[in-house]
């Protein structure tokens, strides 16, 4: 959700900064701009793509070592060219690019209209522009104590990289709510939103916490609080992999992470599950197992795709641990006073760790003195470092903003977790142990079988690509890959897609069967095989159209659904990570054939820092 980009030091920054933005371009592509600082101060920004903005400035001065840049996910005004950051001050000392909401920003402007200010822009970004000028100017201050003092009146949650006209030898930046990382360099210093723009130049980076004001200059960076306690800087060696952030050779992110699918998960469970020595060994749990051992109830906290694994996770707590569990959209969590006690475990599930939602909702539950658990993907985000105990699920970078194998992980790691607990709990058998143990080994091969099946996906998906509606179904572990599968499709073909229950279907959605309605229906062999399979007499009956996804062999439903499209066999308990494969695939090429932007789908945002 808007991702920010900074550099001061002896480089140009032009070529920096434009390709920091096309790595950061997942958080935001509503538009896109720099600014410039050498002599001047130059400025230039552009609705829509950063290709756009470098075709832009392919006949402007580029020059300087010093800039800023931003991309941008509309929150404030409308995405012109006008309202694109970054945005300057009414007399032109302060530019600023912004990540996050300024939530009292109408009073802020309001009083500065008193005060004589005009604005050109609706964004909230140009009152905090305009406020910490105000404060330089009437304050007669420094840049610093400006930003501080302005910062001080906000309300909401910023992520920001400041240039000041008068004081040309630094960057100023902050964090409140809106991550943002330093890249330390020898003699430079890099500012960005994540740090896949800073990886191909240093691996030395600061994670800035909340309330936190770094300034950069060549002589050295100054980390402070808002209220000018001076602060240690925390430099982190970071292990992240510059081809992790490259497509190699695949037409698009999503579909290389797609296929990366038997190795994240691999890497998600390497070193955790030992076959030979029978044993699922994950650190990040240590200090509280006890407490997960004893828990009298689980809630599970996440948004969009890891609300789906959270569900998965349900299935398998209950079923595995006999522990209760419920799952919360973290908006919903955070905004209903929920009833949380000191003895419940809150398990946290985010891709990118810097949600706004989920983090808010961990605060909450952090207040309610539950034990916090956090699930995620990114090292170093904010969810890891505010939560208590945690597991990475180590799927690597994921650039596409339909999530995929960051689902498959937080699967994977939820299922390590149930089947240790499980085991310690003796709810299942130490043969159950063994076997699921061996089953999640098996996982990464069946993967690579399923991806070998991509033709026959392409098939089906050219005969309905220009279908308007479609519906999944799956009962148990597969309900919410259902959902999974609906919503991939929404994201990035703009299909209206529904996931339902498959018993469920008879409350409502069979309304819509027709001949036109495509139906994928998830019917592997488990507990609630034949049931499904009447579910899809049910549809072919009103001349749905089937596309089942079953088992390897599978007869029965081969000769009543219009396609089948086989997986190999698995325990029902893992047959989320193997059943979701194929519905990725499907929405994949669904959206290529509809030539829709499958890695930057409209509207959307990988990482979503603001409510
Ligand atoms: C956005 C992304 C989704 C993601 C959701 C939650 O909507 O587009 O792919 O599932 O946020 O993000 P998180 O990083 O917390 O998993």
């Amino acid at each position: 959700m808007c991702g920010i980009v900074g550099y001061i030091g002896n480089k140009q920054a032009y070529p920096i900064l434009i390709n920091g933005l096309k790595r950061l371009e997942y958080r935001g592509y509503d538009s896109a701009g720099i600014s410039l600082l050498d002599n001047d101060v130059r400025i230039y920004k552009r609705k829509g793509k950063v290709s756009d903005l470098e075709n832009f400035v392919s006949d402007k001065d580029i020059s300087g070592k010093i800039g800023i840049g931003h991309t941008r996910w509309a929150t404030h005004g409308e995405p012109n060219d006008i309202n694109s950051h970054p945005h300057s001050s009414m007399n032109g000392s302060f530019v600023i690019i912004h990540n996050g909401i300024i939530e009292n920003y109408s009073r802020l402007k309001r009083k500065l209209q008193d005060r004589g200010y005009t604005f050109k822009t609706d964004t909230d970004t140009e009152v905090l522009a305009n406020l910490i000028e105000y404060i330089y100017i009437k304050g007669k201050v420094s840049a610093e104590i400006a930003v501080r003092l302005a910062l001080s009146k906000v309300i909401g949650a910023y992520g920001l990289a400041i240039i000041c006209k008068d004081e040309p030898d630094k960057l100023i930046a902050a964090r409140k709510g809106s991550p943002l990382v330093i890249g330390v360099g020898d003699g430079e210093y890099y500012i960005a939103s994540d740090a896949t723009p800073i990886v191909e130049y240093t691996k030395s980076v600061i994670y800035l916490n909340d309330d936190d004001v770094a300034i950069l200059g060549q002589d050295g960076l100054t980390l402070k609080t808002i209220k000018n306690d001076q602060l240690t800087p925390k430099i982190q060696h970071i292990d992240l992999d510059i081809g992790e952030i490259e497509k190699n050779g695949f037409d698009h992110f999503m579909l290389k992470e797609i296929f990366e699918q038997p190795r994240s998960i691999l890497d998600t469970f390497r070193g955790r599950i030992s076959v030979d020595k029978n044993e699922i060994h994950l650190g990040g749990l240590h200090e509280v197992f006890p407490k997960l051992v004893t828990a009298k109830r689980i809630i599970i906290i996440g948004c969009g795709t890891s609300w789906h694994a959270g569900l998965v996770g349900e299935y398998l707590f209950e079923d595995l641990a006999r522990i209760p569990v419920e799952v919360e959209y973290a908006s919903e969590f955070r905004y209903r006073n929920p009833i949380i006690n000191e003895d419940d475990i809150v398990i946290a599930i985010s891709q990118s760790g810097e949600t706004a939602d989920t983090l808010a909702a961990i605060r909450l539950a952090k207040k309610a003195n539950a034990t916090v658990i956090g699930i995620c993907n990114v090292v170093g985000s904010s969810i890891p470092r505010e939560t208590e105990a945690g597991v990475y699920t180590h799927a690597g970078t994921e650039i596409g903003v339909a999530s995929t194998k960051a689902f498959t992980a937080q699967v994977t790691v939820l299922t390590m977790m149930a089947i240790m607990l499980g085991y310690h709990k003796k709810q299942i058998t130490a043969e159950d142990y063994k076997s699921l143990i061996n089953e999640l080994n098996d996982i990464p091969a069946k993967i690579e079988k399923i991806l070998t099946y991509n033709s026959k996906y392409l098939e089906v998906s050219k005969l309905y690509k220009d279908a308007t509606n479609f519906i999944y179904l799956g009962r148990g572990y597969l309900f919410p890959v259902a959902l999974e599968g609906a919503l991939k499709l929404k994201e990035i073909s703009y299909i209206h897609a529904e996931g339902y229950p498959a018993a469920e279907m008879k409350h409502g959605p069979i309304a819509l069967i027709d001949e036109k309605m495509p139906v994928v229906v998830l019917a592997t062999k488990d507990k609630s095989y034949e049931k499904v399979v009447s579910n899809i007499q049910e549809v072919k009956a009103r001349k749905g159209i089937v596309i089942a996804i079953v088992n390897e062999g599978d007869e029965t439903i081969s000769k009543i659904a219009d396609h089948v499209l086989e997986i190999p066999k698995s325990s029902e308990e893992l047959a989320a990570l193997l059943t979701v494969v194929p519905l990725q695939l499907l929405s994949y090429h669904i959206a290529v054939l509809r030539e829709c932007n499958v890695d930057q789908p409209r509207n959307l945002a990988k990482s979503v820092t603001v409510e």
